[in-house]
């Protein structure tokens, strides 16, 4: 492969891995005759969801070379050892099976909880990893709620029933990227929209599979929706991620607190600070100005009092977010309201919640630098 025809392909991405195709093994034969560019692309599976993208970007690259006046692009399939050697260079080394998020981790890992459902904790963690990928962030998401997964249709990845799936290559599974941000959801492997009935060790391997066995690539920010209350998943979750901290959502009503404040002591319980609380449908904001505070007031800040005592440092609220119609409607849709509707004041108030995480900063003291491809 002459250099400008392999300068050209690197700057092709691979959609799921996130990484130029030319150091994935992907590309064949590659070569320039008499100005037409012929290359030979291998997908890492047979049916690849990503194949139509990847090809016309390469299509693209090659144009792009001066002096090509035409491209011949063959899509193939790698064979079993290329795709073997992928599998290695992707694991980096690590052993099969390891946790990439242990103690040693450098991604910083948010638990997003709530006392009771509905209170919008899965519409505020899918804005807030949108809002962290929009920054450049390098960003996972994993929808923890195994009985009332919403994730995927929040972000435009399909509805309940009809969820997209993630790539496959053999054992190790790609998650769907929606607006930068890589998303793990049991709804992905469900046949259907059956309703999961699932007991304790079943919950646990399904969360332990989407640490192990997903290829998150290095993070900056995991994030992790998860079930409403307290329970097995949070528990299970303490364990595998044990440098997560909470974020405890809770409406500004004081029953709703009361329930709030149990989830955040669950995280203390297994070792987890709580990193703030949100109170989210903190107001109505009327024609005139004037702000409706339909559920009460005070529900957030009562939680974070109540989670310093427990914790025996202090809690903050980290932001309170007003019911706002076109964040109602962006989950709906798929569309993220931070990326749709930026200028709305919840999206603004979801946003500056995500500064706030962005500037935690990691105890870094006695840590190993990993470094991987
Ligand atoms: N600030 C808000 N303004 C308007 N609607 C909101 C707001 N926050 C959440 N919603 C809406 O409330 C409903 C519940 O939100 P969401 O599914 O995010 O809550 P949840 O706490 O994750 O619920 P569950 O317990 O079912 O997992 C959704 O229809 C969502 O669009
Ligand atoms: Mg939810």
């Amino acid at each position: 492969m002459n250099e400008s025809i392999r300068r050209a392909l690197s700057t092709v991405i691979d959609p799921e891995l996130r990484l130029p195709i030319t150091e994935l093994g992907m590309v064949g034969q590659a070569e320039i005759i008499d100005g037409v560019a012929q290359a030979v692309i291998k997908l890492t599976v047979v049916g690849c969801p990503a194949a139509n993208r990847i090809e016309a970007d390469v299509v693209a690259a090659l144009a792009g070379i001066s002096g090509v006046t035409e491209t011949a692009v063959t899509m193939t399939v790698m064979s079993a050892e290329e795709r073997a050697e992928l599998k290695d260079k992707l694991r980096a080394g690590k052993p099969i099976r390891s946790n990439p998020f242990d103690k040693d981790t450098l991604t910083r890992v948010f638990l997003i909880g709530s006392g009771k459902g509905g209170v919008g904790k899965s519409s505020i963690t899918a804005n807030l990893a949108v809002a962290l990928a929009a920054q450049g962030k390098r960003v996972g998401l994993i929808d923890a709620d195994i009985f009332g997964f919403s994730i995927p249709g929040q972000l435009g990845l399909g509805a309940a029933g009809d969820t997209v799936k993630p790539t496959r290559i053999d054992d190790l599974i790609l998650p769907p990227v929606a607006y930068d941000v890589k998303v793990i959801s049991i709804g992905m492997f469900l046949d259907g929209n059956k309703p999961v009935a699932w007991r304790g060790p079943m919950l646990h391997r399904a969360v332990e599979q989407f640490l192990l066995d997903v290829h998150w690539g290095d993070l900056d920010f995991l994030l992790v929706d998860l079930p409403p209350g307290t329970g097995d998943i949070a528990i299970s979750l303490g364990q595998l991620l044990p440098t997560a901290k909470t974020i405890v959502v809770t409406t500004p009503q004081m029953a709703a607190a009361e329930v709030a404040e149990r989830s955040g002591s669950v995280g203390l319980q297994t070792g987890q600070k709580v990193f703030g609380v949100i109170e989210n449908m903190a107001w109505l904001e009327l024609a005139d100005g004037t702000k409706m505070e339909l559920f009460g007031t005070g529900g957030g800040q009562e939680v974070a009092n109540r989670l310093s005592t427990l914790q025996g440092s202090p809690v903050s609220v980290l932001g309170q977010v007003p019911i706002s119609v076109p964040l109602r409607e962006g989950s709906d849709a798929g569309k993220p309201v931070v990326a749709e509707t930026p200028n709305d004041p919840a999206a603004s108030a979801i946003e500056r919640i995500a500064n706030l995480m962005a500037a935690d900063q990691l105890g870094l003291a006695g840590k190993k630098l990993k470094l991987s491809v």
